[in-house]
């Protein structure tokens, strides 16, 4: 007990297109709501992990340093993660195994992007680098593209349906509309979502996540001084991280992540459970495919009925696992630094009871799923109150 790691304080900015506010004022906003979350000053942390994951969007080189500056904590240790939008949680890694090993007691980390401030065009572009640049963006191959090729690969192999995709769409549009820190707050129908623009076949506008401003922020400490900050601290009960090919040509297979299975068999067997335990998930829905791919990734459903479940309601609070009911990168938007933060504040919320309207009731174990790329990087969490 004494050695396991505990979150004991998250906050997190409004996500959404924030003009006028760049990555210093949106993680400042991050780190002050977390400061209003808990009983402890910037004093009290020894040392920061800021994720960021591209320093384009900004135009600012090395931008850990103007967010250290901004947050307070200059002159302690401190380090720049990026793991493309698994940035957010190799930051939480981070800070797990620093303490682990003894570096620092306490330590913030904190996830911010500013993607805002180029156009579609260019965000797509940038984010398409973290691609193959060698055999794949080159030729056009761009995010929407990745993920359109499994979908397609998805439907082949086991007749998954626009429907199917669309449903996943519709429900995370219904929880962001509850959850006042999302992107976009508003309730879409199956059948504005199906017949929504087509961005790259078969996946629509109400497939694809959303382009962000934002940051979220977390504490983590040893569970034995958590108590000088708070009664209610939530325990990192598992950790597993699993990788892929770059090139996707490479692959086996397309209809799931070999890297995300790989990362929640290392986290269920580090935290002793399996996904039959789970009373909440997080999980990467860059596009609605890859929501589908992960809840057959990680147990919840077997490979193909992860389709006909979303369809079903399977993946609403009441069914059979309840999926991103604070909107997912679908409708609370994807700020790539800040995402798999913002997943760990989530289930933490959750785990609290905190997640008001829309409370998994008696939530015990959670989960949070963070894809970088299109599967090179995955950290899977298992989380529990202690
Ligand atoms: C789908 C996408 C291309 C749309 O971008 P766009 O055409 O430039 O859209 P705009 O920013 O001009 O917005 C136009 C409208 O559509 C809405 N919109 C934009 N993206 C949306 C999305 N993904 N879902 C729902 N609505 C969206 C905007 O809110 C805006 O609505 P408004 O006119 O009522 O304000 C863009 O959202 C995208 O590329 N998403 C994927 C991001 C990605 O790849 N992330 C990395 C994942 S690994």
């Amino acid at each position: 007990m004494d050695d396991d790691i505990v979150i004991v304080g998250g906050g997190q900015s409004k996500f959404g297109k924030r003009k006028g506010l760049g990555i210093r004022e949106l993680a400042f906003e991050a780190v002050s709501d977390l400061m209003n979350d808990f009983n402890m000053g910037i004093e009290d942390i020894d040392a920061s992990v800021i994720g960021i994951a591209g320093e384009e969007f900004s135009g600012q080189g090395a931008p850990a340093a103007v967010v250290v500056d901004e947050i307070g904590m200059v002159g302690k240790p401190t380090i720049r993660v990026e793991s493309a939008c698994a940035t957010g949680s190799a930051g939480i890694k981070t800070a797990y195994g620093w303490i682990k090993a003894g570096f620092y007691d306490t330590v913030m980390v904190v996830g911010v992007e500013k993607m805002t401030s180029v156009s579609s065009a260019r965000a797509t572009e940038l984010m398409a680098r973290a691609g193959d640049v060698r055999w794949e963006s080159p030729y056009g191959c761009s995010f929407p593209g990745y993920y359109a090729i499994m979908a397609s690969a998805h439907m082949k192999e086991y007749g998954t349906t626009k429907e199917m995709l669309s449903s996943v769409g519709v429900k995370a549009h219904h929880y962001g509309s509850l959850n006042p820190k999302a992107h976009i707050q508003k309730e879409v129908s199956l059948e504005e979502a199906v017949n929504s623009i087509p961005i790259a076949y078969p996946l629509n506008l109400y497939d694809c996540s959303l382009i962000s401003d934002g940051a979220a922020a977390v504490v983590l400490t040893k569970a034995s001084l958590a108590k000088k900050y708070t009664d209610s601290p939530v325990r990192i009960k598992g950790v597993g991280s699993g990788s892929d090919t770059m090139e996707i040509a490479h692959r086996k297979s397309l209809t799931s992540l070999s890297g995300a299975k790989e990362a929640a068999r290392r986290a269920y067997k580090m935290a002793g459970v399996t996904a039959k335990d789970i009373d909440v998930a997080e999980v990467h829905d860059c596009f609605t495919i890859a929501e589908i791919i992960a809840t057959e990734d990680l147990g919840f459903f077997e490979p193909g009925q992860g389709g006909p479940a979303a369809l079903d309601g399977q993946t609403y609070i009441g069914g059979k696992i309840p999926i991103n009911v604070d909107g997912g990168l679908k409708s609370k938007g994807h700020p790539l630094g800040a995402t798999g933060v913002s997943q760990a504040n989530e289930i933490r919320n959750q785990l609290l009871g905190k997640s008001y309207n829309r409370q998994v009731e008696g939530a015990k174990i959670g989960l949070s799923h963070n894809v970088g790329q299109s599967g090179q990087f995955v950290n899977v969490m298992i989380y529990d109150r202690v």
